[in-house]
């Protein structure tokens, strides 16, 4: 494969398989413990209303079509998901704030710099807020995917009866749907996309860094 060929989800895998095993390691940590468990379930709830948060305030123009209102329900109700398992984990009501969730600040960071690092790229496009919202849902979607199907794998083989089968695939069908609209636009291109990737990866891997060492430090206090 030449560099700028159009990564796939299988490039996207190869590229991160260094981190599988990280990740993995985490969530095995979080998912053995009840109350942090239920905290990273309150995280990853936080993470999908703010992408749900995101599309209706950045997408809500004359032009807001079926597929976007679509997607924008779906992230709402994988907030409400989450948030549902959390608060069952818990055997309370968690709030989004710092003492019910882990490294909040830069989950929160990780999607702020990543949508402001795409949305300048694209600034000169035609429709450049909806460009934006498409590499931004497609990149966040390549990450969902991998971590989610971990997580899956994770949870199974703890013996936890929590599925994500639905959530991960309107996730995939998150991806390809960009990925066809973008097509479409004639605004993909194979270098954006690998730079985007690239942008996400250095992100990621100091968010998983975050996680890992507030997990650390949260199993060393109880
Ligand atoms: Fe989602
Ligand atoms: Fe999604």
């Amino acid at each position: 494969m030449s560099f700028l060929a159009h990564p796939t989800y299988s490039d996207f895998e190869r590229t991160n398989s260094v981190y599988a095993d990280r990740l993995k390691a985490f969530l095995v940590s979080v998912s053995e413990n009840k109350a942090r468990h239920a905290r990273f379930l309150n995280t990853l709830s936080m993470m999908e209303h703010m992408g749900s948060r995101r599309i209706m305030m950045t997408q809500s123009s004359a032009a807001l079509c079926q597929e976007t209102l679509k997607h924008m329900a779906e992230e709402a109700r994988h907030a409400f998901f989450f948030k549902r398992q959390a608060d069952r984990l818990a055997g309370v009501t968690l709030d989004y704030d710092d003492d019910d969730m882990i490294a909040p600040a830069f989950a929160r960071m990780y999607f702020k710099r990543l949508e402001s690092f795409i949305a300048n790229d694209v600034k000169n496009e035609t429709k450049p807020r909806y460009v934006a919202y498409l590499y931004m849902s497609m990149i966040i979607e390549f990450r969902a995917v991998w971590a989610f199907s971990i997580y899956q794998a994770v949870l199974n083989g703890k013996g936890l009866a929590l599925s994500l089968k639905s959530l991960l695939a309107e996730e995939q069908g998150h991806l390809s749907g960009m990925e066809a609209n973008l097509q479409a636009l004639g605004v993909a291109t194979a270098a954006r996309l690998h730079c985007f990737l690239a942008k996400e990866q250095d992100l990621f891997e100091r968010l998983l860094h975050r996680l890992e060492s507030a997990d650390v430090a949260d199993a060393a206090a109880a």
